[in-house]
């Protein structure tokens, strides 16, 4: 669950996030939207533990993001606009990279890292640098690297880029349903 009660955040005279009053209860899927500079990346930037706020609180699970922000970081999945991956390593050594920095227990990473492979038909590139692989696979990439560890928050940073359960060349397909092992 994702509370925030009176969430503020300036930039200098720059109000980026105005009284920010918002319940989201797990099992939810909960959008930001409006126009550019409003405040949406501000307030994930802040319910994701990389920024304080100027006032206010918020909570992920009822960790205060601001009190413990390390602890948020382990609970959240962060799929970031722009990607930024490790194009010299493979998505394998990523993943194993990634597993060992949150603490995820080997047989769980093989059953997360797994599921993934299947969901996106995607182990033959596991072995690939991710520098040469395309957009939409380096993608799948990120969304299995953002829910390894089996987040409670998962924060898309662009949701209405779809991803294909196929390997395409078009942009249709159907999107993957990812769903918590709860
Ligand atoms: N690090 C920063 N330093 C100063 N001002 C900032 C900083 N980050 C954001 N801002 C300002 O805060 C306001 C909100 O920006 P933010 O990036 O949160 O908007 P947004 O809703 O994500 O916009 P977009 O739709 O363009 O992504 C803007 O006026 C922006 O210029
Ligand atoms: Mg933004």
């Amino acid at each position: 669950m994702i509370q925030t009660n009176d969430l503020t955040k300036r930039f200098g005279n720059v109000l980026a996030v105005d009284n920010l009053n918002i319940e989201v209860k797990d099992g939810e899927i909960y959008g930001l939207l409006g126009p550019n500079g409003s405040g949406k990346s501000t307030t994930m930037k802040i319910l994701t533990g990389i920024l304080s706020p100027s006032r206010g609180k918020a909570y992920v699970d009822g960790i205060n993001v601001e009190w413990e922000p390390n602890e948020v970081k382990k609970i959240v999945g962060y799929i970031p606009e722009n990607q930024i991956l490790y194009e010299s390593l493979t998505p394998n050594e990523l993943f194993n990279f990634l597993g060992g920095l949150r603490g995820v227990p080997a047989h769980k990473m093989d059953k997360r890292v797994n599921y993934f492979l299947k969901a996106f038909e995607f182990n033959r590139y596991l072995h690939q640098y991710i520098g040469t692989l395309s957009f939409g696979n380096k993608q799948k990439v990120a969304i299995t690297a953002a829910l390894l560890h089996d987040p409670s928050v998962l924060d898309n940073g662009r949701s209405h880029e779809r991803v294909g359960s196929q390997d395409r060349t078009d942009t249709e397909g159907d999107p993957v349903q990812i769903q918590g092992e709860g």
